[in-house]
């Protein structure tokens, strides 16, 4: 659907719910090229805004009440502002939001809220940070709460790792923040310096494919990384004095401890000190518009994810090994958490129709999943509509 026709729906249905004028904000979803698991091992990634998300219809309400209707889940829920605590499903994300401008010390007012979108969720486009993210925006805009982007992103990161208890690092609530269309950043997680690089893809296209495997970061598995890449640092940090970060550390001195490490945590080791190093050069090749190359380190992370960090899962494998049956598809890996979701593509365009077709019957003959395959463009952040 396009934003504006988003818009429109998210809008009326407001009104009718409501029956007052809303302010409207997009809030769009993520693509990462590469530089997987590592933004909270203080490594590089290269993330985009895209141009699917979700829609928020906003207007204070005069009371204490926070009135919010998901419009995808087709569930309202109320609760007065001085009440907020946890609340398993959709409202966890909203209310851990309202509760750090609360910690914050950020006024923030009763209102009524209602949003919807076109972003699949556990897909791994970040539909969680789109929430965070979209309603801090909205929530600082109409109270007038001043507030530079990256705090915005840092709050949805800290509502995340609060109320739905994931740990995660920054970098889908920085991309949608700092998300900018034809362009793909390229963040340091340490500092949070960024460039914004002009993506020119030329004859080729962003395909996504959805396995359709629906994955739940929040079972924890991605927290059990945290702690594994946690406990595999203080080791390397007592072995090589010089290092402050993961990224002062190549795979071989990784290698070179072998013994030192539980079996799980080296390959976790190495495989973050080896996608940092990846994204440095992929960073490289992009600038360069080297293309080949650049989709050669995609099919190297997916390996590596898949093996090393093992976040992948046989339906994600199968399509990447498909992918690499075509010559016109030049890079292809799971993205994001893992355990399912999406594969991102690089596919020349004249291709992709076709290729999409057969990937998806050979995929339904392989697993009896109907798949769904995106064309992406990418999208400015979060911004009033
Ligand atoms: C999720 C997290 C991100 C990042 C990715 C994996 O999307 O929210 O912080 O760790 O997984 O790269």
């Amino acid at each position: 659907m396009s934003e504006s026709a988003l818009k429109s729906s998210v809008q009326e249905f407001f009104i009718s719910k409501f029956n007052t004028t809303p302010r409207l904000f997009f809030s769009p979803g993520r693509i990462n090229f590469i530089g997987e698991h590592v933004d909270y091992n203080d490594g590089f990634v290269m993330p985009a805004a895209i141009d699917k998300g979700i829609v928020f219809a906003i207007a204070p309400n005069n009371s204490n009440m926070l009135r919010i209707h998901s419009i995808d889940m087709n569930d309202y829920y109320e609760v007065a502002l001085d009440k907020i605590e946890k609340h398993p499903g959709w409202q966890n994300y909203v209310l851990g939001v309202i509760d750090q401008f609360q910690q914050s010390g950020l006024p923030v007012n009763g209102m009524d809220v209602a949003f919807g979108g076109d972003l699949p969720t556990g897909a791994g486009l970040s539909s969680s940070a789109a929430v965070e993210c979209g309603l801090a925006f909205g929530i600082s805009t109409i109270f007038n709460i001043p507030m530079p982007r990256v705090q915005v992103a840092l709050l949805g990161q800290k509502a995340e790792h609060t109320f739905p208890g994931v740990q995660c690092g920054i970098m889908d609530q920085f991309a949608n923040m700092m998300g900018k269309k034809g362009h793909v950043l390229l963040l340091d997680c340490n500092s949070l310096n960024y460039q914004a690089l002009p993506l020119q893809l030329d004859n080729y296209v962003i395909m996504l494919v959805n396995s359709k495997v629906h994955h739940s970061l929040a079972s924890g598995e991605y927290n059990v990384r945290r702690k594994q890449c946690e406990e595999g640092w203080s080791i390397l940090q007592k072995h090589y004095l010089h290092a402050k970060t993961f990224r002062d550390i190549s795979p071989d001195q990784v290698k070179q401890l072998e013994d030192h490490f539980d079996a799980d945590v080296y390959r976790r080791c190495l495989y973050v000190t080896e996608e940092i190093q990846r994204t440095q050069i992929a960073a490289e090749l992009l600038k360069q518009n080297k293309l080949q190359e650049f989709g050669q380190l995609m099919f190297a992370t997916h390996w590596g994810l898949s093996r090393l960090y093992d976040v992948s899962c046989p339906e994600l494998d199968y399509l990447v090994t498909e992918a690499t049956k075509y010559p016109q598809i030049l890079g292809s890996r799971l993205m994001g958490g893992g355990f399912g979701g999406c594969t991102i593509n690089i596919v020349e365009k004249d291709s992709a129709a076709q290729i999409a077709d057969e990937i998806k019957a050979n995929y339904k003959k392989a697993f009896n999943i109907d798949t769904e395959v995106y064309i992406m463009q990418t999208e400015d952040g979060t911004h009033e509509i």
